[in-house]
């Protein structure tokens, strides 16, 4: 379903505070783990973005008791990790790549039939990458072309423990392996080609499973015991805090104080890079919850403008959902930023590759396109345009940011589509902005 069209105008400035919503990644592995506990788990701060309640409505599918107590805070009363029940009906991950990915892992090992799938763009997205790895461990997983939906049946003699090297490093396929090895006899062994998110070993030793971590490498001895519930409070996604910080940037009078944000290492590249940019940016406190970083940061633009820079290897994996964001941030930088090794791009919620050049040249800017990235040049002005969220929240919400600095109104079509991750995003940014 997509919303009316959304005005955006240029803007002077912006200033203020906010909290980002829950993490999109750490509120689907506690959804997740949570509905595996033996008991009751409290989760606030949980992400108010749809992909989040698309994993919520799987698991309560799969028999897990979900409460909401308000808007952000969820109960879950888990089955136990051999306690879940067959769905009656398939089960929708909605828009969410996540919700697929890392519920293969677990729908791979139950005694029951089960199926999966979702909307358009997720139906075409590659799930090859979970299903050749679970098929090794003796998963039965059925899927026309390698995409969704994907039918279950249960392994024979249950699931068998794994030596793997991923391929391509994704913290999706990852995590599926972690979680179908929680059901294997024997250690499963996952070794990364570079680092990725962390969240489902930070939250898997919460849970007192016991991993191996190594320099690229984790180890799992299955099968698994269950762990109680838990309370847990879920740090701000950085990936949503990382269009205000880059907006931020834009405006040499900008100052924004965005609170109670993930600062696990996996997840600050956007930091080290936007320092290196000469960005103004400071942590003004840390803490640290069930082995996640969590703090505030105080952030503005550059007096002297932005530098510029190549971004490639482990800086674009590291940095990979705030590509959108960046090359918007790149025409404002002197000599803009070349982004490679993004092929990943290509197989994200759209073509973000393709879907940031047809936008960036709509607003007048250039650019040039690769197979595995793109080179947005700067300083370049922007002209008000028609942009085209392409029904990917990223997109959407980097383009908003964009018109801010464009030198004329400009016209955003299903702005609605941002609320995948962050429901709250336009009027948070109506209220931050100076004209
Ligand atoms: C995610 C991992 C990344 C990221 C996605 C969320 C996760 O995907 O782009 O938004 O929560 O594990 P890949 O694993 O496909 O790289």
């Amino acid at each position: 379903m997509t919303t009316a069209p959304l005005a955006l105008l240029p803007a002077r400035n912006l200033a203020g505070a906010l909290r980002p919503p829950g993490d999109k990644s750490i509120s689907h592995r506690y959804a997740l783990l949570s509905a595996l506990a033996a008991g009751r788990s409290r989760l606030s701060h949980f992400s108010t973005g749809a992909d989040c309640r698309s994993t919520l409505a799987c698991m309560a599918a799969l028999g897990a008791r979900v409460r909401w107590e308000d808007e952000t805070t969820v109960a879950i009363e888990g089955r136990g990790l051999r306690g879940l029940q067959a769905p009656a009906a398939a089960l929708d991950a909605g828009n969410s790549g996540t919700t697929i990915r890392l519920l293969s892992g677990i729908l791979a090992a139950q005694p029951f039939a089960a199926r999966i799938g979702g909307d358009a763009s997720l139906s075409r997205r590659p799930m090859r990458r979970v299903i050749e790895p679970l098929a090794s461990m003796g998963a039965q997983i059925a899927a026309a072309d390698g995409c969704p939906p994907l039918a279950f049946s249960p392994a024979a003699g249950g699931l068998r423990p794994l030596h793997y090297r991923l391929p391509v490093a994704s913290a999706q396929v990852k995590s599926a392996l972690l979680l179908a090895a929680l059901y294997a006899a024997g250690e499963t062994v996952i070794e990364e080609p570079l680092p990725t998110r962390d969240h489902t070993e930070l939250a898997l030793n919460e849970c007192g499973v016991t991993l191996a971590r190594r320099r690229r490498s984790i180890a799992l001895a299955g099968p698994a015991r269950d762990w109680p519930g838990r309370d847990f409070r879920i740090p701000g996604d950085p990936s949503s805090a990382a269009f205000f910080l880059c907006a931020a940037a834009l405006f040499p009078e900008a100052n924004l104080l965005i609170e109670e944000v993930s600062l696990n290492p996996t997840r600050t590249a956007l930091l080290d890079l936007l320092r290196r940019l000469g960005a103004k940016l400071s942590v003004v406190s840390v803490e640290q919850r069930g082995g996640e970083l969590c703090g505030s940061l105080q952030c503005g633009g550059s007096q002297g403008g932005l530098a510029g820079g190549d971004i490639a290897g482990a800086e674009t994996v590291a940095l990979i959902d705030e590509i959108p964001i960046l090359a918007v941030l790149a025409t404002a930088c002197r000599g803009g930023l070349r982004f490679r090794d993004a092929a990943e791009l290509r197989v994200k919620e759209s073509d973000r590759i393709a879907a940031i050049a047809r936008n960036l040249r709509a607003l007048g800017a250039e650019c040039e396109e690769f197979p595995d990235g793109l080179y947005v040049p700067g300083p370049q002005t922007l002209r008000g345009a028609r942009l085209e969220s392409c029904g990917d929240h990223r997109i959407a919400m980097a383009f908003a940011i964009a018109a801010l600095r464009a030198d004329g109104p400009s016209e955003l079509d299903d702005p609605g589509c941002a609320a995948i991750s962050y429901p709250e995003f336009f009027p948070l940014l109506e209220k931050l902005v100076e004209r």
